[in-house]
């Protein structure tokens, strides 16, 4: 397996939590990149995102007490502010200048947070990739929006959404609709310097079983369109349609057509282990919340599906005997996204470190 180093690129956004997830004054423990972050939202509104572990004797911020805009530890009650350095020491006068935590650059766009791991300094909260639909009152998606966990690496997660040809296999009943689905198309795939763009056309097939369940009275054969969008660090954006089979996608006539919008965000916990959010929109019978209900509920199951292969993948994956993948024609779009992956890597590392060489631990 290779190194955290090798591994983890820094400098750039992930998602971290839908902005539901924080209702309530929760103070979430979530760990990404090997980091233990606690996020909360302040009496301000705005949210915070703090290295988890105490600058004392390690204990979680996440199990302290939000004040204002602070968070106060709860073991010997060391007080921070929302950029990390502490304010109060109970039974002490002096703050040293180590008296603080790391604090991490968090911004909310379309419902969701979004973190800066690596420096800083180069945060640049207009880089987010927004996915307009999360804000745009003509696309309705779920009541709460989605997250599962994986214990999987994440590229994993980005090789299965890089070839649609396993909808026919994993997702037969669900998102598939016929094995059909894996034979009859021939994507086109564009290689960007960031991932990959991909349209697939399913002509003359039968409408997947999600589709259905929402749409009981579809004809029984649809032209089916899949484009898709996969970003670094593990952004991916995908807009589908079922129209009437003939349908002229180059004319805009809409009549019949039913389109959705996917948004799926992959976030490294660990090296084994993925935050996955994601959410699927659709653009009509807005005021009936059944159908994005049945939608929820149809897109978890599939990606339970997903969840089950890719899993028992990584599992295998780590066993001590070596393991050479042989390549196939669909694996281009992944391939392509680990090569830029890697460079990126490869680039970063040349500047910044990542992971602090001296990595020590005197209380255990
Ligand atoms: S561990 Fe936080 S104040 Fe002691
Ligand atoms: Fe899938």
């Amino acid at each position: 397996m290779r190194s955290v180093d090798e591994m983890f690129l820094w400098n750039c956004w992930y998602a971290a939590a839908w902005e539901h997830e924080l209702e309530g004054g929760v103070k979430l423990a979530r760990t990404f990149l090997e980091k233990p972050v606690v996020i909360y939202q302040g009496d301000s509104g705005d949210y915070v995102a703090l290295d988890d572990r105490c600058c004392h004797r390690a204990a979680p911020l996440s199990m302290g007490r939000v004040e204002g805009d602070c968070i106060r530890c709860m073991y010997h009650g060391m007080k921070y502010g929302p950029d990390g350095v502490c304010i109060e020491i109970p039974g002490q006068d002096t703050i040293g200048p180590n008296h603080r935590v790391r604090r991490y650059p968090i911004v909310s766009k379309g419902n969701l947070l979004w973190i800066w791991m690596g420096d800083p300094e180069l945060a640049d909260p207009d880089e987010i990739h927004d996915f307009a639909p999360l804000s745009d009152s003509n696309w309705r998606g779920f009541e709460k929006e989605s997250y599962l966990h994986y214990d999987a690496n994440w590229l994993l997660i980005v090789d299965n959404l890089a070839d649609f040809s396993h909808l026919a296999f994993v997702h037969t009943n669900t998102l598939g609709g016929s094995e059909d689905y894996a034979f009859v198309t021939h994507p086109e795939v564009d290689k960007h310097d960031d991932g990959f763009s991909i349209v697939r056309w399913s002509r003359n097939d039968a409408p997947a079983p999600y589709h259905l369940k929402v749409n009981p009275d579809a004809p029984a054969k649809v032209d089916r369109r899949n484009t898709v969008r996969m970003h670094t660090p593990g952004l991916f954006f995908m807009e589908t349609l079922f129209a009437p089979v003939g349908w002229n996608a180059d004319g805009d006539d809409f009549e019949g057509v039913k389109q959705y919008r996917n948004c799926q965000y992959m976030t490294p916990e660990t090296r084994t282990t993925t935050h996955f959010f994601w959410n699927y929109l659709h653009n009509y019978r807005l005021d009936d919340p059944a159908v994005s209900a049945s939608l929820q509920a149809s897109l978890l199951e599939g990606f339970m599906e997903d969840k089950v292969i890719i899993e028992a993948q990584q599992k295998l994956l780590e066993m001590e005997d070596p393991f050479a993948p042989r390549g196939l024609a669909g694996d281009v779009s992944l391939a392509h996204f680990r090569r830029v992956w890697e460079g990126m890597i490869r680039t970063e590392r040349e500047t910044y470190p990542g992971v602090e060489r001296k990595v020590g631990n005197p209380l255990l």
